[in-house]
């Protein structure tokens, strides 16, 4: 499954993480496989199982309307049960400063993605960090070479934010036609074959008893090395799904209605909902039908394989794998719609109806439904054929033999 490769290239990318910890052989067992000792700062151990669990909150709802958020990284005994709070002498209470002082960046992604649903940040983040941050064994102290004050919980934080990056649900479900609604409701099978086809696995999905709304998806993984710098492989999980089979609800953020029942008034952005009359939309993220702002990855949804792709800075598709071209949207005074750039310069589509960012192109307009990116109010564009390899397809906004869509992923 190729989308599964997007997923290992971007946990080595977590590999990044760190440069001191000490070194480990490279012909590491899985964790949760491993038929000879192991070394713990190698290979988590107990607690292999390791869990990228994500919210979808909603009363109160937090962060973009387009994204679920993080809840945490879990190292999970590979049973399914689970240690917590497994060193007291390593608990933290300056999360907050710890990241001011050694990732801002990491921080600012926190702020818009790893949020307290009662506003209460620093206790979140401290808790995760010390209810199961302690409890992975390659983020001892010990196996630091050279360890430096908080180096553990900036990697705790930095890897959770990596990994979430990797598994954009909110774009997985909607490329199935799964999108919040106050109305809707979808079966479990439904949601985990979208889960399915881009993760390759199934997740636990978890609703609220009461209501049947599904808030948490957990996504299980085994780590070859250490959670800094090894390699997460998806895997099946152990344990069922609390959501009944049939009558799902997925509502929407911010009291609002489906993402395509917006309008936009003045530059502010305004949903009209279905169900709770009229709410103003907050946070940074795009709600639809208004302009997007700020920098993100286009990534590809076709019909015609299960592994989209995205683009890269010149405007092509490209679906071998590596890291997407970061396009930065900027609002036009419309309000509605948006420019788009790339390193590469200004993206525009052409007289031949190609799109391409270079500098000397000129700037066209685009705007967004809700879920895709729209050309003349159109979310479909096109490709001759569906790039093999390395190839690079042009993507084009008139009629070819390949359709596609292309999705907006916010970046800090
Ligand atoms: C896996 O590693 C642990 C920790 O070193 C060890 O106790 C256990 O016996 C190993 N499992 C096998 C099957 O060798
Ligand atoms: C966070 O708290 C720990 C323990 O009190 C301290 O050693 C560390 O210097 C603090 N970090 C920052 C950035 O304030
Ligand atoms: C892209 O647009 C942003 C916002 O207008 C601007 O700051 C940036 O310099 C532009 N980048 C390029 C390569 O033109």
């Amino acid at each position: 499954m190729l989308s599964r490769v997007m997923l290992l290239e971007a946990a080595l990318a977590v590999g990044g993480a760190v440069a001191a910890s000490k070194s480990c052989p490279a012909n590491l067992e899985l964790s949760c496989h491993n038929t000879t000792a192991v070394d713990t700062c190698c290979t988590v151990y107990p607690g292999g199982q390791l869990l990228m669990t994500q919210f979808w909150d909603t009363d109160p709802s937090t962060g973009p309307a387009d994204s679920w958020t993080i809840h945490g990284l879990w190292p999970d005994y590979c049973d399914g049960s689970y240690p917590q709070f497994c060193d007291k002498s390593r608990e933290i209470t300056n999360a907050t400063q710890i990241m001011q002082a050694a990732d801002k960046c990491t921080l600012a992604y926190m702020e818009k993605y790893w949020l307290d649903y009662q506003g209460d940040n620093e206790q979140f983040w401290e808790h995760e960090f010390n209810k199961h941050g302690t409890c992975i064994s390659t983020l001892d102290r010990k196996c630091y070479s050279e360890y430096q004050t908080s180096q553990e919980v900036v990697d705790y934080f930095k890897t959770t934010v990596q990994l979430f990056k990797t598994l954009p649900s909110y774009k997985w479900l909607a490329a199935a036609g799964i999108v919040p609604s106050a109305d809707k409701t979808y079966t479990l099978a439904e949601i985990q074959a979208a889960i399915k086809a881009n993760y390759g696995f199934e997740a636990i999905v978890n609703c609220n008893k009461n209501t049947k709304a599904m808030n948490e998806i957990w996504y299980h993984f085994n780590t070859k090395g250490s959670v800094q710098t090894g390699k997460f492989v998806p895997v099946q999980p152990v344990g069922s799904s609390t959501c009944p089979k049939t009558g799902i609800k997925y509502l929407p953020k911010y009291g609002g209605g489906s993402p395509s029942a917006t309008t936009t008034t003045g530059g502010a952005t305004t949903t009209t909902t279905t169900a709770t009359g009229t709410a103003t939309t907050s946070g940074p993220a795009p709600t639809g039908g208004s302009a997007l702002s700020g920098k993100a990855y286009l990534y590809v949804n076709t019909p015609s394989d299960s592994n989209g792709g995205f683009l890269i800075s010149g405007g092509a598709w490209y679906r071998a794998g590596g890291t997407p071209a970061t396009y930065t949207a900027t609002p036009n005074a419309d309000g509605t719609t948006f420019q788009l750039n790339s390193s590469k310069g200004k993206c525009g589509v052409q007289a031949d109806s190609s799109f391409s960012c270079a500098s000397g192109v000129t700037a066209s307009n685009f705007g967004y439904d809700g879920s895709f990116l729209t050309y003349n109010g159109a979310n479909t564009f096109y490709a001759a054929s569906l790039p093999t390899g390395t190839q690079q397809g042009v993507v084009y906004t008139s009629q070819k033999a390949v359709s596609l869509q292309v999705t907006w992923s916010p970046r800090s």
